[in-house]
This record gives structure tokens, sequence and C-alpha cells, in this order.
């Protein structure tokens, strides 16, 4: 309690700001089952952290009898505060003012903030809830988003951005969510799309659900806008909390390092029989990973999206490390456009923010076929390749057991700068499979055989003796050595420390011109 009027004044604006849209409001948002923006950053940060910004901030529109509905600190909270006693500085737009729309004081209270992070070097957290553009203030508030846009963009590659999406995310405002590194969905609550189901409907005619038009599954499945989906708001934060762990807080600083507890000798026998000794039976490259990496912990990035390839953090003797590999027990690995487009983006975000890239591969090469070829696969396989080829972080492949033709080439191979790569000795590494090589080599003796399944079945069995091993390509020095899979971890944690004072560089550009 004081007595001192004015600090009373200021405490009763605090409350009054605090407050957002009132009781009514605050209530309507918890029985659509959401949380309110400022309950929801109590979950994201360490407790006590958060410090405000512009709590007294209104709007200045009088338009639309707005001129007598203000709010204080508008639709949105914003300021800074930690997680795991890391600096962050977060938004989080306020549901219950105006649908958490966006108008000239919201979007000016957000570039703000972006400022603070770009210039102090810190994550960007952006939960979102909001019906879109404020109506009332027109063009303004699209002003208002593009300044946002071109904040997102310049912070890229500079300090991390990471957006939630627990509300409403419709229009034009999807694209600063878009904009950013990682985007988090909360399933059957959450929806993002451009044209909502209305207007689809008056268009193409089609009737569709807000869920079915761009919930969290359909972004995290289909589309791949989302990059984790989580079952509920409190899942998410947590999420974003754990994601934080494995990067830098911007480009210029390693990401850090955690004692784990986990013995970077540790050796593991069952990798010595995960490959199945028939070449055309699947196994799932994420036993591979677990089995390798820190206390068998590992953060997947679109886990549901484009499953024949697999990205994600974890840790390697306490060092934080991307991951890419090929997953056989999907379409049996093989590149195609979303895969490729995943992984590409993945490399990308790991080489902006110096973190190593391990690669597992067993790829039997790119998705035949006229869907893929019309839709541009050459187009989305060069992304790959080029998101390989420019990263400058260190680069450790281990070839499991396929790696077959081009793919061979774009997965993190020796020739685009791999640092050290590394082959089982199930490893088959050769322009491709038997069966397709003997078809087309030997066709006009196969045709003219007596008996042309079993000189077929000679002529496979020849060509993989031959080439379906990695001594060709170790003998040439494209493999750096053939290992006992049981020593896959060491061997990894090993060259990693081997290369922790890596420096390497690209030609100066102003940017090259990756084919998007
Ligand atoms: C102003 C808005 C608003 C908006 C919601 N509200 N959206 N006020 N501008 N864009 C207000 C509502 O009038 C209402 O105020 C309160 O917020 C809560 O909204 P409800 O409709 O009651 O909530 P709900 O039923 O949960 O529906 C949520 C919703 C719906 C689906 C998001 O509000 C909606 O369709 N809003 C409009 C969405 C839209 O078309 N936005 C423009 C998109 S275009 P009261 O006082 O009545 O409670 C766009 C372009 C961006 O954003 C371009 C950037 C480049």
């Amino acid at each position: 309690m004081t007595d001192n009027p004015k600090i009373k004044r200021l405490r009763e604006l605090k409350a009054q700001s605090r407050l957002g849209g009132g009781e009514t409001r605050i209530e309507a948002q918890h029985k659509k089952g959401r949380l309110t923006a400022r309950e929801r950053l109590d979950l994201l940060l360490d407790k006590g952290s958060f410090r405000e910004l512009d709590p007294f901030v209104a709007h200045r529109t009088n338009d639309f009898g707005l001129g007598d509905k203000k709010f204080l600190a508008d639709s949105v909270v914003t300021g800074w505060g930690t997680i795991e006693a890391r600096l962050v500085y977060v938004f989080s737009q306020d549901f219950t003012v105006f649908g958490g729309s966006l108008g000239e004081v919201h979007a000016e209270k957000i570039v703000k903030l972006m400022e603070m992070a770009l210039k102090n070097g810190a994550p960007v957290i952006g939960l979102n809830d909001s019906g879109g553009a404020r109506i009332q203030e027109g063009v303004v508030s699209l002003g208002g988003y593009a300044d946002i846009f071109l904040r997102n963009t310049l912070a890229s590659g500079v300090i991390p951005q990471i957006s939630a999406i627990m509300g409403p995310c419709a229009g034009g405002a999807v694209y600063s969510p878009a904009l950013t590194d990682f985007i988090f969905m909360v399933r059957n609550s959450s929806y993002m799309f451009v044209t909502g189901p209305d207007v689809v409907k008056t268009v193409t005619h089609e009737e569709v659900s807000f869920e079915d038009l761009g919930g969290a599954s359909v972004h995290s499945e289909k589309s791949g806008v989302c990059h984790v989906a989580a079952d509920s708001e409190a899942d998410t934060l947590y999420l974003i909390r754990k994601l934080l762990g494995y990067l830098p807080q911007n480009n210029m600083e390693d990401p850090p390092f955690v004692d784990t507890g986990d013995d970077p000798l540790r050796r593991e026998d069952e990798l010595d029989t995960i490959i199945p000794d028939d070449p055309g039976k699947p196994y799932d490259i994420k036993d591979v990973i677990r089995l390798i990496m820190d206390n068998g912990q590992f953060f997947e990035i679109h886990e549901n999206y484009a499953m024949n390839i697999v990205v994600g953090f974890a840790r390697l003797g306490g060092h934080s490390v991307g991951i890419v590999a090929n997953q056989p027990a999907v379409l049996a690995g093989v590149l195609d456009i979303d895969a490729s487009e995943k992984a590409g983006r993945f490399i990308r975000f790991c080489d902006a923010f110096n973190i190593p890239i391990i690669t597992f591969e067993d790829v039997p090469g790119f998705l035949p076929g006229t869907v893929q070829e019309h839709g541009g696969i050459i187009r989305s396989g060069a992304k790959l390749l080029y998101a390989y080829c420019e990263t400058t972080v260190p680069k450790l492949t281990v070839i499991t057991r396929k790696a077959y033709g081009g793919a061979y080439d774009v997965m993190s191979s020796k020739h685009i700068r791999g640092d050290i790569n590394l082959a089982w000795p199930t490893a088959e590494i050769a322009v491709m499979g038997p069966d397709g090589a003997v078809n087309i080599i030997f066709r006009h003796e196969l045709a003219e055989a007596k008996d042309p399944v079993k000189r077929k079945a000679e002529l496979v069995a020849e060509y993989r003796e031959k080439f379906a091993n990695p001594y060709v390509a170790a003998g040439r020095g494209y493999i750096d050595d053939v290992i006992e899979p049981r020593e896959t971890r060491p061997r990894l944690i090993n060259a990693l420390e081997m290369l922790s004072n890596k420096r390497d560089s690209n030609p100066a550009k102003k940017h090259g011109n990756i084919p998007l």
C-alpha cells in the first residue's frame, strides 16, 4: 500500500494496462480453451524475468468510433525476459483487445522490439493470435505489417526468429511468421491462411473448414509451413524453450555447450547389425540417430512433413549439431521436392547460426515420375545442392547404406566441401543400384541370353561385388575412412572437436542466387 497519489495512479494505470480488453474478454478467451497474451509469456519465460515495454501506448485513431475505445498497451504485449537465463525478446498479441488486430501502434511496438533485438543480438519470439489488419485503421495497418516484414527480413540470419501461432493468423499477417526461422502451431486451436473459408468459397466454390484449410495438421503434414505442431499451448511454449537450448543468441556466437554426461567414447554394438542383410529392406534412421546422439535425445523439425528425410537438432559430446538424414523407412529414403526443400532450408539455418551439420546417408536417388519432374524437382533438388555447397560450418557425413547417383553428390559429399566423410562397411556407393545398372549396361546381352533370369542374377552379383561397397570411393579418397558402425559416436565427436576451429568462406558477393 502507498499513500503517494502519483504512485497510486501509476499502479492503477499499470493494472489497467495488464487487464488488456477486460475481464469479460479474458473469460471469452479462456472459454475458447486459449490463454491470454500475458499468461502465455508467464509460461514461456523464466519466472519473474519479463520486463514490459510500452505498457502505456494506445492507438491514435478516431474513425469508426475508435476514439472512445482505447486500451493501454493496445493489442500486443512486448518486452524481454530470459529462457534458461538467456536473453530473449518477445511479443504476444492480445486477442482481448480488438481481436489482437494490428494497427499503427501495434506495429510500432513490434518494430521497436525487433530493432532492440537486432542491436543487442538476441532471439525474437512472436506469439501470434490476431484477426489481422485492424480494419478501422485501413492502409496504416498495411504499412505497419510491411514495416515488420522488412525487420523480419533484415534480422534473418542475424538473430534466430521463432513464431508460435496460438489462434488466428490470417491474410497478409501470415507473412511475418513465414519470414521467421521456425513456426510452431497449436493443434485444433490455431490456423493460418492467406484467404479464409468464405473467400475460398466465393472464388473456387470449395467448402472447407478453418481447420482443414489452415490448421496445425495441414501445415505440419501437407504444406510444410509449420515446423513443430504441439497438442496444447503449454506444450508449444515448452518446446520453444527446448529448441532455443540448441541455438546461439546470434550469428556471431557459437551455440551453447552443455555437459550432457553421456560418454563421448560410448560404442553401440547394436549399430553393427542395424542394417538389414537385404538391401531392399527398410530400417528406421531415427534409431541410428538416437543410438549415436547424447542421451538418445533428438529435437525433430518437420516431424510429419516429407518424412523421407529427417532433420532436427541434437547434441554430440555436448556440442549442438543439426542432423540431416535420409529415412529408408519412408519411400526408401528417396529425395523428392518436399524433402529437398525441407532439408535445404534447415541446412541454411544451421549454417547461418554456426551449427555443424551431420548427414546420415542412405538414398537410392531422386524420385522418378511426371509429378516430380513437372513439379520442378530440378529446381528443388538444386536448392538442396546449393544449400550444402555454400555451407561453411563443419560438415560430417556417414554413409550407412546407399549413396546412389546425383544424390551421392548432393548429400554433403567430399566434392562439395564435406569435411569428414565416413562410410559403414554396408555402404554401396555407385551411379545406380545393381538391378537398374545391369538392365542398362547389359540390355543386349540379356536379350540374347538363353536363361536371362540366371544371367541377370550373375551380372547383378558381379556388379554388387565390384561397385556396391565403399572401397572404390574410399580408394580414391572420396570417403575419408570406412568404420565399424559401433565406432560412429566416438568418431563423430572426435571429428567435431578436430573441426572446432574450422574457418572457411565463400567469395565476397552481395548474395548468391539460390534457385528459389
Ligand atoms: C478490427 C477486429 C478484427 C480486425 C477481429 N476484430 N478482427 N477488429 N480489425 N481485423 C474484433 C472483432 O470485431 C471483435 O470485436 C473482436 O475483435 C473479437 O472478434 P470476434 O469476431 O468476436 O472473434 P471470433 O469469433 O473468435 O473470430 C475471430 C476471427 C474474426 C475469425 C479472427 O474476428 C475475423 O474474421 N476477423 C476478421 C479477419 C480479417 O478478415 N482480417 C483482415 C484480414 S486481411 P468486438 O468489439 O465485436 O468484440 C489482413 C491483411 C493484412 O489482415 C495484410 C498485410 C500485408
